[in-house]
């Protein structure tokens, strides 16, 4: 028997399971951003919706704000990578974070973001490719959601939040359990670990979109 088409599969599941396992399997960058596009105005209803239940935002500011503000979030210069519609950086700005950039693949997603009114500057970027911000700009950097499948792999992205991070700033992001290690996050972290480039803080799993028992990796780095 045939596997169902995305139309098929709309029929036995809510949208949301549909955008969701959809983005997952995205096949190309550009495959990815035509989804998203699609899903910008109803992604944040969605996921929060508690058969969802994604929780990875809020889980990572806290880490964050634990293990990555130490000079106050106030004072702290941030990029949120595939940023999105902006969750992580509403958690952060809840703490108090004021200065917060973030990059996305998609037009559709930022402009939500937008409208949050709480980010200092929003730009296009694909993270598959070198990330056009300077060396060691930012006390933090955060990546939710975006290391899982279908989206962005660990080379050159990791490689490239390090890079734009100042030195004892640190990279805080998510990695979907299942790519972890198949996808070569785990040996792209340790490659950068052997190389002097950080070391690594947390390397812990969490709950991430808890309504469908998905977890992630939460991996905190600290760039030495
Ligand atoms: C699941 S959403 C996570 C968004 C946000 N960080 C959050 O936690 O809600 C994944 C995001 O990754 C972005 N994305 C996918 N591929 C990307 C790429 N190659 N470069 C940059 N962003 C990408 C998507 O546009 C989308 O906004």
């Amino acid at each position: 028997m045939l596997a169902p088409t995305p139309i098929q599969a709309k029929a036995s599941s809510s949208a949301s399971e549909l955008y969701l396992s959809q983005a997952r399997a995205s096949s190309s960058t550009e495959d990815c951003m035509a989804l998203y596009e699609k899903w910008a105005a109803s992604y944040d209803d969605e996921v929060g919706d508690s058969a969802q239940d994604y929780v990875a935002p809020v889980l990572v500011a806290q880490a964050a704000i634990k293990y990555g503000l130490s000079g106050g979030a106030s004072n702290s210069v941030i990029l949120d990578a595939g940023c999105g519609t902006g969750l992580v950086g509403v958690a952060l700005a809840m703490a108090n974070a004021k200065a917060i950039d973030g990059i996305d693949l998609s037009p559709a997603m930022l402009s939500v973001a937008r409208k949050t009114g709480i980010y200092r500057d929003l730009t296009v970027a694909d993270m598959n490719r070198p990330i056009g911000k300077t060396d060691g700009t930012y006390d933090l950097v955060s990546c939710v959601g975006t290391f899982t499948l279908g989206h962005v792999g660990p080379d050159p992205a990791l490689r490239e939040l390090v890079r734009v991070t100042k030195t004892q700033g640190v990279v805080v992001s998510t990695i979907l359990e299942e790519i972890w290690v198949p996808a070569g996050f785990k040996a792209e972290v340790e490659k950068l670990v052997a190389e002097g480039l950080v070391k690594v803080v947390t390397e812990e799993l969490i709950d991430y979109v808890k309504g469908h028992g998905d977890k992630a990796v939460l991996l905190i780095l600290e760039k030495i």
